[in-house]
């Protein structure tokens, strides 16, 4: 496969990095990511002007092909549209406001804001004559959602999910060694789920080129079966032909191991399908004495499946995989590679502090390595399709997934999200378990429930037959769906007796897909509902519901259950029950959106890790509660712990399993120190110190669990004057960065309504009023004289193209909200004459140096209100009578600069993502506050 390595293309990437190097064998297959310069603009739901005239034409895009019209016309005119590079989401861009989604965490986007609901893309990309006899394709990996795609101008489709990837064919429409216009119009205005989903085209987009004989997309499958120290490959693909050759070719396979020495081989000469025919072949392969994958050694293989024409490599498709087994048993819960595995999972949602849905590949790094330092090995993406990194990030790191499919139902709207999810999933090793829905109220407990999942789960089966399927069911575990389903997913305790549904379905293996949901804030230790924070101790968060130590100990009492997943793993926006405005993400996580722990994940990190653990709660900063009894509790795999405070002993405590301790303990300020033992030895000592002031910044970064990339995760806390971290801090910080730019701010404060990002502020003026006036003679004025207000008639009604005036004045109008002082404002013009002069507001003004058509207006001559516009032009001339002329004089762009980034800490910390300029040798990022020294932090 020949790659065009760009800095995002991280499926790529994870290869090289994993210790992968392409063969880079000469083959007609390109895959470029386009992920840069795309100009974005928000249309409008219902409001056809602010949607730029879309689908108003005569004859629209349904009725004539290429007829696609406004934006989606190849040369609509998007010089004043914002520049971006994907990925991006504009809903995180925006405010928060009571009238938004309490589910999608009260952003003003998307549902309930027409104007902030469509979001209108536009790039163009030259393809070379070089390219003619290939197949040219459009690959998006996601769109929040609803999108069309328009190629030229021509209609190419419509795809409602936000979560699954697409294609589109554009060979027909191409215009070589020329410009092409890619389209995309994306309708937020529905939602898909009851989280946060962002808005726009927040994964990433690809140009392929293939041969018209080629691999299909996601046209591979390869199956292992383990046989004494062999394993039998079974490499499937899929070939399509978009053209005319009739004849053979050679399918070679090989594959790959973890230091790219080839290991196997095999060749096949196969009859080619027909003219737009696919057909599948299989190749046997063998690998002795395999290398596993297991969570602790994520070992992968790569097949090369290599098309040979006449002795031509036409192309050339690479395939991660991995050799492992998976067993679920009804009475002994879940194996992997034969060996008993007690499932440590994790529910999570997409998007992260600052960045919303639109992460770049490190943070998937990022986010599944902190999930591993829990110990969790496991990944429930709830409730859709992933994006593909993030199934690249667990097969590399070694975590186990459980894959789901957005929507329950047996049409094609289901079962077609349903195939394409798996088709393009089911080589990840990492995914051991297909979830066909979730929480399905109307059908859970009846036969329409029954039915909807046996033909789901039968379905499923047809595509990869060596994974279960499974579905999280929370409404009684008796009848309907639970009765049919593979494996059976108990989502909560307290929904139902799962021991009783055990007994009546013996058979059935069983897992908590599931478990916790409890509410807590990070660092807040007393809960204070009129602040809408939740203290951090693990408490059973409603009747029904259990801590997380309470149903781990559940399941983990219980060989039969495989293992649980909590709700969640991060905090998620939307979904803040037990509260709602202003609250704005979930309480439900183990850590913050940051990636920031509660004190949970220390209770995690002892009975799911595999190393010593020592941890107290809560820090020791509380002046004015001198005397006063507070609840200590220490989470720990020691089997003794003994607590002092200021040196006196607080007593030595024995440690239950998959327990913590407890102590209530009279404050007085100073050092309140742990000491843990295993077999009567000490082996750990933890401290929480009472700090002093905030002194100084520290920024760190995140960098062994970043992969390699030019993205950082930027920890930002304040320390006392003996280094020690202020656990109570609540200071604004001032950002400034060099030789790059920052991507997002987040602090996990569920409460926070400060900006997620600061950038500059667009909006775009049409001139309106537009009027006209003959000219004498050719020459155009060069100061505007005093034009009789009788004489101005709507401009280009009636124009009489054959008899054009030798010039015309024109004048409109165009309204500024705002005092201009403060703002750029441009004028964009659109040729409506051959000659052109501009006055505004009787001012001559010159055009910018890098565009003819575009003058940069200077504030003095602009006022706040009502502003005049005239134009002297000789006229456009029609070549043909059927030509349409352009009557449009142009736009006017206002960008109101961004304020300087800041973000308060939130009990001591908040976080910031940045981004390397592609060029630059180093980033530097300085944090400064009142009252206390400046943090810098150079990062290579
Ligand atoms: C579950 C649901 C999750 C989430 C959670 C919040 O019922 O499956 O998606 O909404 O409740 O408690």
């Amino acid at each position: 496969m020949r790659i065009t390595i760009f800095k995002r293309a991280f499926a790529v990437f994870i290869f090289l990095s994993s210790g992968f190097v392409f063969a880079q064998s000469k083959s007609d297959r390109e895959l470029i990511l386009i992920d840069k310069d795309w100009r974005f603009s928000f249309g409008h739901l219902y409001d056809t002007d602010k949607d730029f005239g879309h689908a108003t034409g005569y004859f629209s895009y349904l009725t004539k092909t290429g007829f696609g019209d406004g934006p989606a016309a190849k040369d609509f005119d998007d010089r004043a549209w914002r520049k971006l590079d994907l990925p991006h989401d504009w809903a995180v861009e925006q405010p928060f406001s009571e009238s938004g989604s309490f589910s999608h965490g009260f952003k003003t986007a998307g549902k309930g804001f027409p104007e902030k609901s469509i979001g209108w893309y536009r790039k163009k990309i030259n393809i070379p004559e070089t390219d003619k006899s290939k197949i040219i394709s459009l690959k998006f990996d996601g769109v929040f959602r609803n999108s069309k795609v328009f190629f030229n101008g021509y209609y190419l489709g419509t795809e409602e999910s936000g979560y699954n990837g697409f294609e589109y064919d554009v060979t027909a429409y191409v215009n070589y060694n020329g410009e092409n216009a890619i389209v995309v119009r994306a309708d937020a205005s529905m939602e898909e789920g009851w989280f946060y989903e962002g808005a726009g085209i927040y994964r990433h987009v690809y140009l392929q080129k293939t041969n018209p004989v080629h691999v299909a997309t996601n046209g591979t499958y390869v199956t292992s079966e383990i046989k004494d120290n062999n394993t039998e490959i079974k490499a499937e693909v899929t070939i399509e032909n978009k053209g005319n050759y009739k004849g053979s070719v050679e399918i070679i396979q090989t594959i790959f191991d973890a230091s790219n020495k080839k290991i196997a081989t095999s060749s096949e000469n196969v009859a080619v399908p027909e003219f737009y025919k696919t057909a599948n072949f299989t190749s046997n392969l063998k690998v002795k004495n395999p290398v596993l994958w297991d969570i602790d050694a994520p070992n992968l293989y790569r097949l090369e499946t290599q098309l040979k024409q006449n002795g031509k490599i036409i192309d050339s498709y690479e395939t991660s995989f991995g050799i492992r087994t998976i067993k679920f048993d009804a009475e002994k819960g879940f194996f992997l590679n034969g060996k008993p595995l007690k499932l440590k999972g994790t529910n999570n949602h997409q998007d992260h502090a600052g960045i919303g849905t639109a992460l770049p590949d490190e943070l998937q790094y990022y986010r599944i390595q902190k999930l591993k330092e829990m110990g969790s090995n496991a990944y429930r993406c709830s409730h859709h399709p992933p994006t593909p990194e993030l199934l690249y990030a667990c097969d590399k790191l070694g975590m186990l997934v459980i894959d789901e499919t957005r929507l329950m139902g047996i049409n094609d709207y289901h079962l077609n999200d349903l195939e394409r999810m798996m088709k393009r999933d089911r080589n990840h090793p990492s995914i051991f378990c297909w979830s066909v829905g979730n929480e399905e109220w109307n059908i859970e407990g009846n036969i329409v429930g029954e039915r909807i999942t046996t033909t789901m789960q039968d379905f499923a089966k047809s595509i990869d037959p060596t994974r279960p399927v499974t579905v999280g069911i929370s409404s009684g575990f008796k009848s309907g769906i639970s009765s049919v389903v593979e494996i059976m997913g108990y989502n909560y305790l307290g929904n139902g007796d799962i021991d009783a549904h055990r007994n009546e379905f013996k058979q059935q293996p069983g897992m908590g897909t599931e478990e916790g949901s409890t509410f807590t804030t990070r660092g807040i230790y007393f809960t204070d509902d009129a602040k809408h924070y939740k203290s951090a101790y693990d408490q059973k968060p409603r009747p029904t519901f259990y801590s997380i130590e309470e149903g781990w100990k559940f399941y983990t009492e219980r060989p039969y259950l495989a293992g649980m997943f909590i709700w969640t793993g991060f905090d998620y926006r939307g979904e803040p029950t037990p509260y709602g405005w202003p609250s704005v993400t979930s309480y439900f996580g183990m850590m913050d959106v940051c990636g920031f722990p509660k004190d949970n994940v220390f209770y995690l990190k002892s009975w799911w890790g595999n190393q010593p653990v020592l941890h107290i709660m809560p820090h020791w900063n509380w002046s004015g509660m001198e005397g006063k009894e507070i609840d200590v509790w220490v989470q720990s795999n020691c089997d003794e712990v003994e607590l002092f405070l200021n040196k006196k002993s607080l007593g030595k405590k024995k440690m239950e399993l998959n327990s913590h301790l407890e102590w209530k303990v009279k404050y007085t300020p100073g050092n309140l120190e742990a000491i843990g033992y295993k077999n009567g030895k000490k082996v750990l000592t933890e401290t929480q110190k009472t700090t002093g002031k905030a002194e100084n910044i520290k920024l760190t970064v995140d960098k062994e669990n970043v992969a390699k990339g030019n993205v950082s995760v930027i920890t930002v806390e304040v320390t006392d004057n003996n280094g020690l971290h202020v656990p109570t801090a609540n200071d604004e910080i001032a950002f400034s960065i060099k030789g790059g730019k920052i991507l997002g701010v987040g602090n996990g404060d569920p409460t926070s309504l400060e900006n997620d990002q600061f950038i500059d502020a667009l909006s775009l003026v049409n001139i309106t009023d537009l009027k006209e006036q003959k000219g004498t003679i050719a020459t155009l004025p060069q100061q505007l004289s005093n034009y009789a207000e009788n004489d101005w008639k709507t401009a280009f009604k009636d124009r009489d193209y054959k008899n054009q005036a030798p010039s015309y004045i024109y004048k409109g109008e165009f309204e500024l909200k705002d005092s201009p002082n403060a703002n750029i404002i441009s004028f964009f013009y659109k040729k409506i004459g051959v000659e052109t002069a501009v006055f505004i507001n009787g001012n001559k003004v010159e055009p910018s140096v890098e565009d003819a058509q575009k003058y940069i207006l200077n504030s003095v001559i602009l006022k706040q209100g009502k502003n005049t516009i005239h134009i002297a032009a000789t006229p456009l001339q029609k070549v043909k009578d059927w030509d349409v002329m352009n009557t449009d004089p142009g736009i006017i762009q206002i960008i109101t600069s961004a304020k300087p980034w800041k973000r308060q800490l939130f009990n001591g910390y908040a976080q910031i993502i940045i981004q390397k300029d592609e060029n630059a040798k180093e980033v530097v990022l300085s944090a400064s506050a009142k009252g206390v020294k400046t943090g810098t932090i150079v990062v290579k």
